[in-house]
């Protein structure tokens, strides 16, 4: 199973989707979602892609009741509205760039991302990190083993929510933890 959940966000023009590779090969599938690029979490819809006698094997598997109407119906018009995903795809992309270097600039490197979301270095704890900011009203994600020791998730919200957060992400990263060339001096956070 080959999951795609940030499908729609990619940017990068040497990507590929496995759907084709799904339709070929028998025991591949690929996993798509509702919840990330179409904001659609709270509905529970998603979907599989694969050859007919892959899906109808898995067909034996699901829940009697596992998609409501309304999760379809508005499933099925979200992807009509084309647009819609590419202003959300350009829309996450600027505002993922602009994160990303706010954050550079204060010493901390992030892993290249084609999501909504950054994975950075933050040189200290992530639950030191995360309950920093939760004083100043920023909620950041959980510990995602076996890097929690240095790095946080942080989720890509509005441009406006992002100002703010950058905003308590430096009073929260000490003053002089960057040197003038960028990278973060080998300084204690405590
Ligand atoms: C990589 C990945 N796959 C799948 C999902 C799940 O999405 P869904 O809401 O459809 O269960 C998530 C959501 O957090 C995710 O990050």
């Amino acid at each position: 199973m080959i999951d795609e959940a940030y499908h729609e966000y990619v940017t990068d023009p040497s990507y590929r989707s496995a759907v084709p590779l799904a339709l070929d090969t028998p025991n591949v599938l690929v996993a798509r979602t509702f919840s990330k690029a179409f904001g659609m979490a709270g509905m529970r819809v998603g979907y599989g892609i694969g050859r007919a006698e892959t899906m109808k094997a898995l067909a034996k598997l699901k829940m009697p009741y596992n998609v409501s109407v309304f999760g379809v119906a508005a499933a099925m018009a979200a992807l009509k509205d084309t647009a819609h995903m590419e202003t959300e795809r350009a829309r996450n992309t600027a505002v993922r760039d602009f994160t990303v270097k706010a954050l550079e600039e204060m010493g901390c490197k992030s892993a290249a991302s084609q999501g909504n979301f950054i994975f950075t270095d933050v040189g200290r704890p992530a639950k030191d990190f995360r309950d920093a900011c939760a004083k100043q009203g920023v909620i950041v994600g959980r510990d995602f083993p076996p890097f929690e020791k240095t790095h946080v998730r942080i989720s890509i919200g509005t441009m406006d929510e992002m100002r703010k957060a950058v905003a308590v992400f430096r009073s929260v990263t000490r003053p002089g933890t960057t040197s003038l060339d960028g990278r973060r001096q080998e300084e204690s956070w405590r």
